[in-house]
């Protein structure tokens, strides 16, 4: 595999506060590759010191073998960026915007099109301000597009977009991919990482604090499994005294059981050994978020698992 990014001790300061601290990861080429961690872990940060749009960070960082920090120019020309905060004059038209980007860029793509497939045809002699919050982000997404980037970074991508629009912009970026591109992303939504994400580095307080596909993470670091019913008999502790369970949660009538390996027919046999028969019995596999909760709570991993 060819790696298009390699980030090696990234380090950067805003006075005295260290926002991004000592980060390495690399990102192989035509892989969709996903940064996700709780606000201010130092995201946009990294990914600015990546995209040239920040200089005085420290370490290493090579994009498609350019130094951001040196050939900032050179390296504009093959990546394409959509902010978390962006903003355009708002008497500009969308279509004027579409058409300066692409005057940029040697190698422009049909932007007619682009606005066709990020569904902004009929707003093309809409002005910025008149846009609603989702079609100044897809026009944003667009934007980035347009110079037919060979590593397109996404921040907060599907931010503001409404459910259908958030599908077609993960249908849209699946394409962008499957032409051979690479997409560095950030988001908040954990089904994004999952659907969308090759491979994902979860950050916390300016360090990244693991690495790997999806399902690898989860793998993992969630490997508790849960088991739900709906009772009002009060006295569960009997559950509590099977081996492979760590915990009896209750909110109310529900029930949340916490454990390792095939805890549903231990519970299952304890329950009706007790005479309860719990019509919603069901279990729940570990997903991302519990991952990103566990990965990003105020305490060490070891310590949770403990
Ligand atoms: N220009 C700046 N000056 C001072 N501090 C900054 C600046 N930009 C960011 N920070 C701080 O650096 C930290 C990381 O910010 P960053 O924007 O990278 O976080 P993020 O992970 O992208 O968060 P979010 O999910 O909220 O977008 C935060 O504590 C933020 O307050
Ligand atoms: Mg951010």
């Amino acid at each position: 595999m060819n790696n298009v990014i390699e980030v090696e001790h990234l380090k950067k300061t805003y006075g005295s506060f260290t926002a991004v601290d000592d980060v390495s990861f690399h990102v192989e080429e035509g892989e969709v590759f996903g940064l996700l961690g709780p606000n201010g872990a130092g995201k946009t940060t990294s990914i600015e010191c990546i995209q040239a749009l920040r200089h005085s960070f420290t370490g290493d960082v090579s994009v498609l073998g350019l130094d951001p920090r040196k050939d900032a120019r050179e390296l504009r020309k093959y990546i394409g960026s959509q902010l978390q905060e962006s903003a355009l004059p708002n008497r500009m038209k969308v279509w004027e915007a579409l058409d300066l980007f692409a005057s940029f860029a040697p190698n422009a793509l049909d932007w007619e099109l682009l606005l066709k497939q990020w569904g902004l045809a009929e707003k093309r002699n809409s002005s910025f301000g008149g846009l609603s919050g989702g079609q100044q982000q897809r026009l944003f997404i667009a934007l980035a597009l347009v110079n037919d980037p060979k590593i397109v970074f996404l921040d907060e991508m599907t931010q503001g977009l409404d459910p259908a629009a958030r599908r077609v912009a993960w249908d849209l970026v699946r394409a962008v991919r499957d032409k051979g591109k690479t997409v560095v992303m950030v988001t908040h939504f954990m089904d994004e990482a999952e659907n969308l994400c090759d491979r994902l580095a979860i950050v916390n307080k300016g360090r990244i604090v693991a690495t790997d596909s999806p399902q690898g993470l989860i793998n993992s670091y969630a490997t508790q499994i849960k088991v739900l019913f709906s009772t009002d008999e009060p006295d569960l502790s009997y559950l509590e005294q099977i081996p492979s369970v760590n915990s009896v949660n209750r909110y109310g009538s529900h029930v949340e059981i916490l454990g390792t390996g095939p805890i549903l027919p231990l519970v299952a046999a304890a329950l009706v050994e007790n005479g309860i028969t719990p019509s919603d019995l069901r279990v729940d596999q570990p997903t991302l978020e519990d991952v990103f909760l566990i990965l990003t709570r105020d305490v060490e991993p070891a310590e949770i698992n403990q």
